[in-house]
């Protein structure tokens, strides 16, 4: 299982130092774009993730949640991003999109929102190397973990088991030592830990805790 803590609820006016904090026990970094119109909130953009892949050896881990992500994805390969996931609900370029990084060795992630059942993709996903399951409204860290998105979970894994696909299934938002439990158990084997871990005194550890809460 790997753990990908988002820095969104990190101190911007240190982020360097925040990346610092959880660089020994990441397995990636993941960078939350928002664009204040595919969701109601704005974070940063190409220049952010630059900054923190100049800074960090981890994989970049970029999270687009914009609109017309295929304007936009090339500037984030640009910046530096090692995978790229963008929004089904966001553009009907799944595959142009998904083949173009690819193209130059980045990997694609599709992501989908609570509201989108994993029946509309899945004959998409073998286009990718990870399906980013939203377990909260995209928008905000610090939400509540939607109990029903397990399930979604486990139809993604049972889909991607029984067709001998290889692709990570990317459990994001609410992510805390309870609920890692139920992602897991129903296969999720990334995770992505905002609140969690920056609002902890030890980030490091709190890392090291939720893969302890799953058995490693
Ligand atoms: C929500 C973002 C998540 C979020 C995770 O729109 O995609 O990555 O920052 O934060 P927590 O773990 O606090 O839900
Ligand atoms: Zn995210």
């Amino acid at each position: 299982m790997l753990i990908t803590p988002s820095i969104l609820n990190a101190n911007f006016l240190d982020m360097a130092g925040e990346i610092d904090r959880v660089s020994s026990a990441a397995d990636w970094l993941h960078l939350d774009v928002m664009d204040g119109h595919f969701v109601p909130n704005l974070s940063f953009g190409p220049a952010m993730v630059e900054a923190v892949n100049r800074h960090s050896d981890l994989p970049i881990d970029v999270h687009l949640m914009i609109a017309n992500p295929e304007e936009w994805v090339n500037h984030y390969v640009e910046a530096g991003a090692d995978r790229i996931s963008f929004h089904y609900e966001a553009t009907k370029e799944w595959v142009e999109i998904a083949r173009g990084l690819k193209s130059k060795g980045i990997k694609p992630g599709l992501a989908i929102k609570p509201g989108t059942d994993f029946n509309e993709v899945k004959n998409l996903i073998r286009e990718f190397d990870l399906l980013l399951i939203m377990t909260v409204d995209p928008g905000f860290g610090g939400q509540k973990y939607i109990n029903e998105m397990t399930h979604k979970i486990f139809l993604a894994r049972e889909f991607i088991s029984e067709n001998g696909l290889d692709i990570h299934i990317q459990a994001d938002g609410g992510i805390n030592l309870e609920t890692i439990n139920d992602a897991f158990k129903a296969g999720a084997d990334v995770f992505v830990a905002g609140s969690v871990v920056y609002k902890s005194e030890n980030p490091a550890q709190t890392i090291q805790n939720l893969r302890n809460a799953v058995g490693g």
